[in-house]
């Protein structure tokens, strides 16, 4: 009986893990260019449906790899949503372009998509590098927060990710998501 009790309250929260207090919507997409040349092609990727999945296609035009390229993220909060943005305390300064795969797209991206269904884009594991040159396509993808952080800030979230390359901007995204307190 007892175990009976423990083996329940493991699974509900097993359960609860999953479930984040707050809802993610991708609100924005933006690609931008880089200063002299691009080398990162965010512009067919959109959000479609009234969930707002993203759906489409990002473009590496080589293979980037470890020494010469890194990627910043700046991230910026609107508590009211109204475009008013601070910066927030817990921006990526530029990190070479692996290691930051490793971190943050295995956070925040990966659990969110399948290799082979939902992406052609390689998973992401600990010997994953260089980032591979290619078209890959994302279909119909929902964000999966299993992974993100518990406490993030409601409203809009808005991150700038630059990729440089030899120190010089070659192109980027900005997303912009809305975050909500679950409705329960
Ligand atoms: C999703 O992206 C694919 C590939 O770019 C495109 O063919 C398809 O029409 C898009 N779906 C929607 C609903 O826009």
């Amino acid at each position: 009986m007892k175990w009976l009790g423990i083996i329940l309250i493991l699974h509900l929260m097993q359960n609860i893990k999953c479930e984040q207090s707050y809802e993610v919507t991708n609100e924005r997409l933006e690609p931008f260019e880089g200063d002299s040349q691009t080398l990162v092609f965010f512009n067919n990727l959109k959000t479609v449906g009234r969930e707002r999945a993203l759906n489409g296609s990002f473009k590496f035009s080589g293979e980037m790899n470890n020494e010469d390229f890194k990627v910043s993220v700046e991230l910026y909060s609107s508590p009211r949503g109204d475009g008013e943005f601070k910066r927030m305390a817990m921006d990526v300064p530029q990190t070479s372009i692996c290691d930051c795969f490793k971190k943050f797209y295995v956070q925040f991206v990966q659990p969110s998509v399948k290799s082979g269904e939902t992406t052609n884009f390689p998973l992401v594991d600990d010997d994953f590098c260089p980032v591979p040159e290619g078209d890959f396509y994302i279909k119909n993808v929902l964000f999966n927060t299993e992974d993100w952080p518990s406490q993030v800030p409601r409203g809009i979230v808005k991150a700038i990710i630059t990729f440089f390359s030899g120190g010089e901007n070659v192109g980027g995204l900005i997303v912009e998501v809305k975050i909500e307190d679950r409705e329960s």
